[in-house]
């Protein structure tokens, strides 16, 4: 099946977002609230930096209150946990990020969860993450990369999976596991893969749904993908090609399309997509501190 259908993440965050921009244009004239989004970056990590400032753009772009705290790469677990106790109070911030990986002093699971589940819009506390889990989802503040991939694979195959199977490849806590979680609970029979499994070609072979978390660059090969699947590239590559750096997902797309149904491109498949998601994590953590639903 050449030429599988190429997703466009883009242009699908960007039809979101002016949707969630009326949103919140709506809620600043019924409910004089506006949607504020407290981003955290600790150091100078360059790709933490380019992430942090779209997410910062977007936020701007939907209407948000936006703001970002920059902390110097030696901040102590005091001075991040002292500025989270301060969000978590502040009634203009609905969500908190904080942008991960952090400085190695840093704790990064006691930080994460240090933020108020309400208003955990990256869906990393184990009060969110015990919600999705336990199936509840639209309780839950979900991941924004899972979440966004999900509405990816609605727009191909519905919101039923029934009698599909989906193979996640990756097993983080940001991507993997809620993103199995999200699939079960759509009815999908659902394999999580990582390093130790066997035979991971064979694996994907047999998957209608592939999802591909491991940031190794087009490590999935066209010959692991069953024809007419639908393949979801989660991976950011770095790599250096004729002397220029590029970016590259974990599946090799031009070989993907040869057999796949459908395919996301690295860049412009999930990555806009994991922003909007956040967005509309913070517009949705608005409304329900102000008892809307
Ligand atoms: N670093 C890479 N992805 C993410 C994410 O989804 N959230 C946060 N906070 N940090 C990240």
């Amino acid at each position: 099946m050449p030429n599988a259908n190429r997703i466009d993440g883009k242009a699908k965050a960007a039809e979101l977002s002016k949707i969630i921009a009326q949103e919140t244009a709506e809620l600043s004239s019924e409910h004089d609230l506006k949607p504020g989004l407290a981003v955290v970056i600790v150091g100078e990590d360059p790709a933490s930096e380019v992430y942090v400032r779209n997410k910062k753009r977007t936020a701007e772009t939907c209407g948000f209150h936006s703001v970002q705290h920059t902390l110097s790469a030696d901040a102590s677990m005091k001075d991040v946990l002292g500025l989270i106790d301060e969000l978590n109070t502040n009634s203009e911030i609905h969500g908190i990020l904080v942008q991960l990986p952090l400085p190695e002093q840093l704790n990064e699971n006691l930080v994460t969860q240090s933020i108020t589940p309400e208003k955990d819009v990256d869906g990393f506390h184990y009060e969110n993450i015990g919600k999705l889990t336990a199936g509840d989802t639209d309780k839950a503040f979900v991941p924004c990369t899972p979440a966004g991939c999900m509405l990816m694979i609605e727009d191909q195959l519905g919101r039923d999976l029934s009698g599909l199977n989906a193979v996640v490849v990756g097993r983080s806590n940001i991507v993997g596991k809620p993103m199995a979680s999200l699939l079960l609970q759509a009815n999908a029979t659902v394999t999580i893969c990582h390093s130790r499994t066997k035979d991971l070609p064979a694996v994907c072979r047999e998957a209608d749904i592939l999802v591909a978390a491991v940031g190794r660059p087009a490590m999935v090969k066209g010959d692991w993908i069953k024809p007419g699947a639908v393949v979801i590239d989660v991976g950011i590559n770095r790599v250096e090609e004729g002397g220029k750096s590029k970016l590259t997902g974990d599946v090799d797309f031009a070989a993907a399309t040869e057999v796949a149904a459908a395919v996301t491109p690295v860049p412009g498949g999930v990555g806009p997509m994991t922003i909007i998601m956040l967005m509309s994590n913070t517009l949705r953590a608005a409304r329900r501190a102000n008892g809307l639903t």
